[in-house]
């Protein structure tokens, strides 16, 4: 499929789920809208729930590449767009030194020239694909500085880099660009008006289901429903860190493994670490508290 053929939300959503990604309407439209607009996608939401995820199952999915940034603390444009191999060409000065009648300008132009540039994902991302545009990942932008951003925005507006040495490339066609921050702060208002915003939630009861349905298919649906319960009903706790649908994943797998057919105030007790990673929280579990709150979210399972 490509992009040309998603006349609708719902093309989206199963385009979306033959990549095992289940999204929600209002995830879906907006998606929807950015590819058709050419727009940049900016997602924002707590860690583990599905941010990057989409990013690799629309490029899956259009049968694109996908091109990854993934930024820190520090990240700088030469790292991000492009760089110098400056040991191999130290190694080349070295070997045209020892031979003699180097051509000066040849060996400086080489120097320069496309087999010592180290392409980043921006300069990547503007060079043609077979399949088309790639998808540009610019993820966790919320761990970069300001200037850092104030670069991404001249960089997403005009899709091009010039290199000193080489001159102006430009992108034949903008990639589809996503960007996505676990919002550890705010991210500039500039930056995000060029993009269309989505707040990525939790999932309801029947979504983060239907996410183990497709993920971990092996798992019985009695036990899927009780554990989708308990961490719905866990997020509700006052924690440092909630669990997220990759928690719920995970931990889902651990019990398979541990051949667990129901929960159990032992079993959680046991598997928590799989759901909660801070033993403040952990501790907060302790004694009879996780039965307390398997009871209730037994209360909230429906007969089935
Ligand atoms: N809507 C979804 N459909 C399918 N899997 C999902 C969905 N949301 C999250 N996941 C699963 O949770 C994991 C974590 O998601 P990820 O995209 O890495 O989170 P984030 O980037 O928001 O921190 C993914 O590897 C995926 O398996
Ligand atoms: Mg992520």
């Amino acid at each position: 499929m490509s992009q040309t053929d998603i006349a609708t939300i719902d093309d989206v959503q199963h385009l979306l789920a033959g990549q095992d990604y289940v999204c929600g309407r209002a995830l879906a439209t907006v998606s929807f809208l950015a590819l058709k607009l050419g727009r940049p996608l900016f997602l924002e939401g707590e860690a583990g729930t599905g941010k990057t995820e989409i990013a690799k199952a629309i490029a899956a999915a259009l049968g694109r590449r996908l091109i990854r940034l993934q930024c820190y603390e520090g990240l700088d444009a030469s790292s991000a767009v492009y760089e110098w191999n400056f040991a191999a060409q130290m190694v080349a000065i070295r070997a045209a030194e020892a031979t003699e009648n180097t051509d000066r300008e040849a060996l400086r132009a080489d120097l320069f020239g496309p087999d010592y540039l180290i392409e980043r994902p921006l300069l990547q991302a503007m060079r043609p694909q077979d399949g088309g545009a790639p998808v540009l990942l610019i993820d966790e932008i919320d761990r970069t500085d300001e200037p850092f951003e104030a670069f991404l925005l001249e960089a997403l507006s005009d899709f091009q880099v010039t290199i000193p040495e080489l001159g102006t490339i430009k992108a034949p066609e903008a990639p589809i660009v996503i960007l996505t921050s676990n919002r550890t702060r705010e991210v500039h208002d500039a930056l995000k008006r060029r993009c269309l915003y989505h707040w990525v939630d939790y999932p309801d009861f029947r979504r983060e289901t239907e996410i183990l349905r497709a993920r971990v298919p092996e798992a019985a649906e009695t036990l899927s429903r009780e554990i989708v319960a308990f961490v719905q009903r866990l997020r509700t706790e006052d924690l440092f860190k909630k669990p997220g649908v990759a928690e719920t994943i995970d931990w889902a797998k651990c019990l398979l493994a541990l051949d667990v057919i129901s929960l159990s105030p032992e079993v959680i007790a046991d598997t928590l670490g799989a759901i909660l990673k801070y033993q403040d929280d952990i501790a907060r579990l302790q004694g009879s508290e996780a039965r307390k709150i398997l009871d209730e979210a037994r209360k909230t399972l429906a007969p089935t």
